[in-house]
């Protein structure tokens, strides 16, 4: 897309070098003009390296933060539009400030924190497009007559925090009569990256403030104040104060207390603190713009005279229609779903991060491929998917590699995750691609993701000719327990998955003669698979659950093969998970589909370590990063640690595909005319009570049951009435059964 506004900038302060541990000021940028006469429609369209705000006479164009969002800026620009009809009068103004944002602040992880990720300085492009009742149009645009200056955000990094100084504020620099005379003209600069003008529409919604929690004030001493918001997530604190001019308001974050006191070491470099310094003018209100912070706690510190009020927390993401909904009868089950779906609303921040509160939040493939199919049922990810399909295919390297994050920051030593194929990140979107096809079914995305599939086939298939990856430089089933999968076998099986997957989109897409060559080679790497690692004794090489689980979930191993091992490997660990990132998604759905669905109850039910519940038992309100993050034995882990991990919360899926049976039908998927009932029972009585619902094109899919004192469990679904439902219940026997219109009452009981 073609925008002829120029691109602006205004230099604040020396420009920073990749190691600085703080950016510059934010330019703040304006411009009055007139109208003839009120426009009949006005549009607003912009851009940026960095992150903005745009106001028009002193109101915010719109209620989004850190706009445009991520995606990689050395590709792609994303370009924003906004109805701005109703700001516009004859005498108007605009202002933009902008903050570093993705583009320009720190970007990374441990190793790799470094700014300047895309860019070293911070630059604008918008265009006001006005057109009027007589059919003329105006386009207003941003150059060199637009006046540029400093004001009162004198810092902002997503990591960082933002550093205000209110003394500084430029007051309502969006007013039409605003006096700009100490201003300077705005810099009008050649866009650095060569592909100028590629800017592109962005096709999904923007971060939005989608919840407000009340901060309860836990201890105080006069200077400090400490809140707990209840919830761990990810957002900003906003609050109101009255004091002293100079008083200096700081906020702290952090995810834990530990002995009563803040807890912020899982932070590692990430400093997370807003600093505010009152002008001492009335009552102020603060909220920083340009940052965002993973907690639960907060704790506010005045130096100087100063009374807050309000204290809130204001969480934001990217703003997803809400698609789903479960609960059970088991409260601690119930918490593991919220706690996984408060898992997404922290990570879907334009990108779906994996953690929001460390020096990381970042793209990493796996983590998002494993939750993708949960995501699905929890939101409408149809956009926000498609898009990061497309993050994934603009870091694809020339010689097919797929590294393990999307969007790709391209300064520091990154390379060192981010240049080498590893199983369960590179084959992430083959896995996303066909989930997305299944539960939207458009067949587009599997087109778009092909190229990218094959490519990366390609290359395995040169580094690997006998079939088998080697898993070097891999991360496996990563956080498993116990003995880990043997990376050459997480690694083949998934090189076989991927050959799969590429068959069924052939498939799908009716390119036969490809898909030909893709069962072909699927075919060649499960040969390879079972002659390196099945054994003469009916055992996998590498004797773990999750090498179990991703071997007969690729097709690799048979019902018989899986089954009695993978009960074997399950009672070997006195029916406890050992699974990691990876192998966590198939746990539960390979119990029930291997008729084990008993024990699928038990493990979703277990409150004990390791598990799901045992977080739920220690307070978490979040998915932890590891199975120990946190233990009453060994206390907090150290290192790599976050209480906001929503991988292994990838249970989810089964809450909805299994314990509900809401599922797409794969001969038309996308719940468009056709779909699944399957649900699974539990009849260890564990789970008594299950409902929820799913949101298709035509409406809602509820589910409701309950088992019966008589030990009959009674099913009810109520379905939009044009689509064809197909019901299957494993194991049990139907007594009874009503349908009309849509609405289906089942009366069962156990097959004996
Ligand atoms: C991230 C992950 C990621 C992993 C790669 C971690 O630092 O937090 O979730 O997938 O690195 O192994």
């Amino acid at each position: 897309m073609l925008l002829q506004s120029k691109w602006i900038t205004y230099k604040t302060g020396e420009y920073k070098d990749l190691n600085a541990k703080y950016g510059n000021p934010s330019p703040y940028f304006r411009k009055s003009f007139t109208c003839a006469q009120k426009p009949v429609k006005a549009t607003l369209q912009m851009s940026a390296l960095g992150v903005y705000m745009a106001y028009i006479n002193g109101a915010t164009v719109a209620e989004d933060y850190l706009s445009p969002g991520w995606v990689d800026y050395a590709k792609k620009l994303p370009l924003v539009t906004y109805d701005v009809t109703e700001l516009l009068n004859t005498k108007n103004a605009i202002g933009i400030v902008l903050g570093d944002g993705w583009a320009v602040g720190h970007l990374g992880s441990k190793y790799t924190f470094k700014r300047n990720n895309y860019s070293d300085r911070i630059e604008v492009t918008a265009s006001l497009t006005m057109e009027y009742a007589d059919g003329t149009v105006e386009t207003l645009s941003t150059d060199s007559t637009w006046k540029a200056s400093t004001g009162e955000i004198l810092r902002s990094d997503l990591y960082m925090g933002e550093y205000v100084d209110h003394r500084l504020s430029p007051g309502d620099f969006s007013a039409y009569d605003y006096d700009d005379t100490g201003w300077d003209a705005a810099e009008e600069v050649v866009f650095k990256f060569s592909r100028n003008l590629y800017l592109e529409a962005v096709q999904i919604p923007p971060i939005r403030v989608m919840h407000r929690l009340e901060g309860r004030l836990i201890a105080e001493d006069g200077t400090h104040y400490l809140y707990d918001f209840g919830q761990n997530m990810a957002g900003v604190v906003r609050f109101s104060v009255k004091g002293t001019r100079g008083t200096v308001v700081t906020v702290r974050h952090g995810e834990l207390l530990v002995d009563g006191k803040l807890y912020t070491e899982n932070l590692r470099q990430a400093e997370a603190t807003d600093t505010y310094i009152l002008s001492g003018e009335g009552t102020e209100s603060f909220r920083p713009l340009f940052t965002y912070h993973g907690y639960r706690y907060a704790e506010v510190t005045v130096e100087g005279e100063a009374e807050l009020s309000d204290v809130l927390t204001e969480v934001m993401y990217t703003d997803l229609p809400v698609a789903g909904e479960f609960r059970c009868s088991d409260a601690i089950v119930n918490r593991v779903y919220e706690n996984a779906l408060w898992g997404q609303r922290s990570n879907f921040m334009s990108v779906p991060t994996d953690c929001p509160q460390r020096d990381e939040r970042l793209g990493w493939t796996a983590d998002t491929q494993i939750f993708s199919q949960s995501a699905m049922y929890n939101m409408d990810c149809n956009a926000f998917y498609r898009k990061y399909l497309a993050d994934i295919r603009d870091t694809q390297l020339g010689n097919g590699v797929i590294p393990c994050v999307a969007p790709m920051p391209h300064v520091g030593s990154f390379a060192y995750t981010g240049r080498e194929a590893a199983a369960g990140w590179s084959e992430a979107p083959a896995v996303i691609a066909y989930c997305h096809y299944q539960m939207y079914g458009d067949k587009t995305v599997l087109r778009d993701t092909l190229p990218m599939i094959r490519r990366l086939l390609e290359y395995y298939a040169k580094e690997s000719p006998d079939g088998i990856r080697t898993g070097e430089g891999a991360y496996g089933d990563w956080l498993s327990l116990g003995t880990p999968t043997d990376h050459a076998l997480v690694s083949t099986a998934y090189y076989a998955y991927a050959a799969r997957l590429a068959a069924e989109f052939c498939h799908v897409l009716g390119y036969g003669e490809e898909q030909t060559e893709f069962e072909a080679l699927f075919a060649f790497v499960k040969t390879a698979f079972r002659k390196c690692f099945w054994s003469e004794e009916g055992r996998l090489t590498s004797d773990t659950q999750s090498a179990y689980l991703l071997s007969y979930q690729f097709g690799l191993l048979t019902k018989e093969e899986t089954k009695s091992n993978l009960l074997r490997t399950l009672a070997e660990a006195t029916n406890k998970l050992t699974t990691g990132f990876l192998g966590v998604k198939y746990l539960l759905p390979t119990l029930c589909e291997l008729g084990e669905c008993d024990l699928a109850y038990a493990l979703i039910t277990n409150r004990e370590y390791p598990g799901w519940g045992y977080s739920v038992m220690n307070g978490a309100t979040t998915i932890w990063e590891h199975w120990d993050s946190y233990t009453v034995e060994n206390g907090i882990r150290g290192g790599m640690n976050s209480f906001n991990h929503y991988s292994l919360g990838s249970c989810t899926e089964w809450m909805y595909a299994y314990c509900l049976g809401i599922r797409p039908d794969p001969s038309d998927p996308g719940f468009r005319t056709k779909m699944l009932m399957r649900p699974y029972f539990d009849r260890t009585q564990r789970i008594t009570f299950a409902c929820g619902y799913y949101t298709i094109p035509a409406g809602r899919v509820s589910v409701e049951w309950e088992r019966k004192p008589d030990g009959c469990y009674l099913y009810h679904a109520d379905v939009p009435a044009c689509i064809e439902v197909d019901f299957s219940f494993e194991g049990m026997k139907i007594l009874s059964k009503i349908a009309k219109d849509g609405h289906y009452t089942y009366l069962l009981r156990e097959e004996q």
